[in-house]
């Protein structure tokens, strides 16, 4: 289960510093049992130095938001794969359904993204969703399935962690407005059904899918309890450690219960 925090364009450096140091501080007083429980979390750029730093001691790890497809060159603005290692990211978020709105990033894009961030031991964090407008109109199933597609085609992963995958309905980011569980679901199934054709069962079994759209404390137990759905991609609930470690708790909770 992996519990992971979106920070997009939030928080100066002092605030997020504060903010990762809570979480630490948190995950280190938690009462309740989040031993296998994953965390990441996905700071602006400028602030990964200072974030990792802060949670130098805590098992959570550090991804970024986005990056270019080139190791470097005259890419006013951009930041490349080696540059995220080098300050020890393990993971980089691809294709947001924002980069895809604001900066007409294609599956094209994500696809040499995807490839470039393997090529450097980076877990490609690969976002699909579809608009209320595509769901309405039934084809929510065909539009994931073809940007799972465009952006794993020559991606060819040996193991589990080598790739996460967020449904992230465009309808419920920042809005509130979630999807419900089973509505979730049934589309991580239609993403898993694509992931075994394309790595097998063995593989594809374990790539953690996660649900990203207005996940809360209060609407994360129903949501992390579907057999499909391994984690959240956690926007503005991840901006206070309160209900990002309450998401946590939830996560722990689904966990324990199958344990038992
Ligand atoms: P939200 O954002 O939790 O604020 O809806 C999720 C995301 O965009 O990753």
């Amino acid at each position: 289960m992996l519990v992971a925090g979106n920070w997009k364009m939030n928080t100066d450096v002092p605030d997020g510093r504060a903010l990762a140091a809570s979480i630490a501080e948190g995950l280190s007083s938690a009462s309740s049992d989040l031993g296998t429980v994953e965390f990441l979390v996905c700071p602006p750029y400028v602030h990964l130095p200072a974030v990792t730093d802060a949670l130098a001691d805590a098992p959570v790890t550090v991804g970024a938001q986005d990056m270019h497809a080139e190791d470097e060159g005259a890419y006013t603005g951009d930041v490349s794969a080696p540059m995220l290692t080098s300050i020890g990211c393990d993971a980089v978020i691809l294709g947001h359904s924002e980069r895809r709105k604001y900066y007409d990033e294609t599956d094209a894009d994500v696809n040499a993204k995807a490839q470039q961030a393997q090529a450097h031991g980076l877990v490609p964090i690969v976002c699909v969703g579809e608009t209320l407008e595509q769901r309405k109109a039934g084809e929510a199933d065909t539009v994931v399935q073809g940007q799972v597609d465009g952006a794993l085609s020559g991606v060819p992963i040996d193991s589990a962690d080598e790739l996460v995958v967020a449904y992230e309905p465009i309808w419920a980011i920042g809005t509130g407005e979630s999807a419900e569980p089973e509505q979730a679901q049934e589309m991580h199934a239609v993403i898993r059904d694509d992931l075994t054709e394309r790595y097998g069962t063995a593989v594809a079994d374990d790539v953690p899918l996660l649900y990203g759209g207005s996940m809360k404390p209060h609407n994360a137990y129903g949501l992390l309890s579907q057999p499909d759905i391994d984690g959240g991609l956690i926007g503005s609930a991840s901006l206070a450690a309160e209900s990002f470690l309450g998401i946590a708790e939830k996560a722990g909770k689904v966990l324990e219960e199958a344990r038992d």
